[in-house]
């Protein structure tokens, strides 16, 4: 079942979602070689809290922390632990933020220092993929042409598109219908003004395939090339779409 949010529910959407972004500026801050997933994760987690709100993916379905961070190969659910960052790591930061009974959810990827000009791609072009996935939704469009406007702009750009995992909507739990694939598929749902939903393209530099850790969590490339990751929580409007973990 597809939900549709009411305005009283998006404002507090909005609320949550901006304590998402203010904490990922934070990280942003802090992340430099020589730090670990735990400080930065520690640095999260007090962040949110000091806001009223909850890191909800801590004990989600038994993840052991407060928010997800996956390094090069690792593609999401990476585990915060005592991993140095180093230099030309690319680092993804996936967090979810729960305030007033409302989730929000937002990733990003950052190469800390210096890297190649094929990593560089990797990392601006996934973004540009979430934008061009987002620039097709409005109320009334297919959900398909948003997942194959993704896929599409991954494929012209040489990156694979991880099938594993999807995009979701969201509202009073983490992860609510529909399913917002990266890739094309013959779904029939259509955006309505009020849906919320998070859209979250994961695109490898290599091949698509990918396998579970034996932490049971993180999910890794098959040939240990990097992955990328950007999120966004929006509303579906009329015209378009807003951002929820925006600015
Ligand atoms: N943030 C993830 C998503 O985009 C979900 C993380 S759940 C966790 O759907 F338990 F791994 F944290
Ligand atoms: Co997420
Ligand atoms: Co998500």
């Amino acid at each position: 079942m597809i939900s549709i949010k009411s305005q009283r529910e998006i404002d507090i959407m909005k609320e949550a979602g901006h304590i998402n972004y203010l904490t990922h500026q934070e990280l942003k801050k802090a992340l430099k070689p020589g730090i670990t997933t735990n400080e930065l994760n520690i640095i999260a987690d007090k962040f949110i809290r000091s806001h009223g709100a909850i890191p909800s993916s801590l004990n989600y379905e038994g993840f052991p922390k407060s928010i997800c961070i996956s390094v090069n190969d690792e593609v999401v659910h990476g585990i915060p632990s005592n991993r140095k960052i180093k230099n030309g790591d690319v680092v993804s930061i996936d967090i979810t933020v729960r305030f007033k009974g409302y989730e929000s959810d937002s990733a990003n990827t950052y190469i800390v220092g210096d890297a190649s000009e094929k990593v560089t791609n990797l990392v601006e072009n996934t973004k540009n993929a979430l934008y061009e996935g987002l620039k097709v939704v409005k109320a009334g469009v297919k959900l398909n042409e948003v997942s194959k406007s993704i896929e599409d702009y991954a494929h012209l750009n040489g990156l694979s598109v991880v099938e594993e995992l999807v995009g979701h909507g969201i509202g009073t739990s983490m992860h609510e219908d529909p399913d917002v694939p990266n890739f094309y598929t013959k779904s029939t749902v259509i955006l309505k003004e009020g849906m919320t939903i998070c859209v979250e393209p994961m695109l490898n530099l290599g091949k698509k395939d990918v396998y579970i850790d034996d932490n049971d969590w993180t999910i890794k490339t098959v040939d240990g090339l990097p992955s990328a990751h950007f999120e966004h929580t929006i509303v579906v409007t009329k015209n378009g779409y807003e951002l929820l973990t925006g600015e």
